[in-house]
């Protein structure tokens, strides 16, 4: 019953995750950039970025404790011998991506946007929303059994 809670959880905390972010790059993104106006950018992230980051922490969350299940104590998930933890290595590498993407924009390019910046928020965000859609796809694979 917790292993099923964890995957809806965790399904649900991709769709707010990945689909804010595609919101972001595929509507919000192109007119920021058309109109090379930074305070749409602002506006959405003023309204997503809380939101959001619940969504990334939930992940973290569920996807460790979904982790746990398969793998109890992490004894067998280091010896990297099943698509399973090579999947989930996967994902926390797509993980440390994503963070160092985030804490880069979030404290060295967010506080000082401006239209000529923009283009470098650009490649953090269609950067971020990638990884967020590389995270589904291997999440997809893990319960599908493989992708191959
Ligand atoms: C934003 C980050 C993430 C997204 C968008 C994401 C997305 C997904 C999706 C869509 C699935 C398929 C669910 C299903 O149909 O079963 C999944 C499964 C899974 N994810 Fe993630 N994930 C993320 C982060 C993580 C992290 C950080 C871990 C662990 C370190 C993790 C571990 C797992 C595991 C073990 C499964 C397999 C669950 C099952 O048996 O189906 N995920 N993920």
């Amino acid at each position: 019953m917790l292993f099923k809670i964890l995957v809806i959880l965790h399904t649900l905390g991709a769709t707010v995750w990945t689909g804010g972010h595609l919101v972001l790059a595929a509507t919000v993104l192109p007119q920021a950039l058309k109109h090379r106006d930074p305070d749409r950018i602002h506006q959405f992230e003023s309204h997503f970025e809380n939101f959001g980051l619940a969504a990334l922490l939930l992940q973290v969350i569920t996807g460790l404790g979904l982790t746990w299940i398969y793998f109890p104590g992490l004894e067998t998930f280091w010896a990297f011998d099943s698509f399973l933890s090579t999947y989930i290595g996967i994902k926390l590498l797509l993980l440390l991506g994503t963070l160092a993407l985030a804490i880069h924009a979030r404290f060295f390019i967010i506080p000082n946007l401006t239209s000529e910046t923009l283009n470098s928020l650009a490649f953090h965000i269609v950067g971020v929303t990638t990884l967020a859609v590389l995270f589904v796809i291997m999440g997809a694979g893990i319960r599908l059994g493989g992708l191959t």
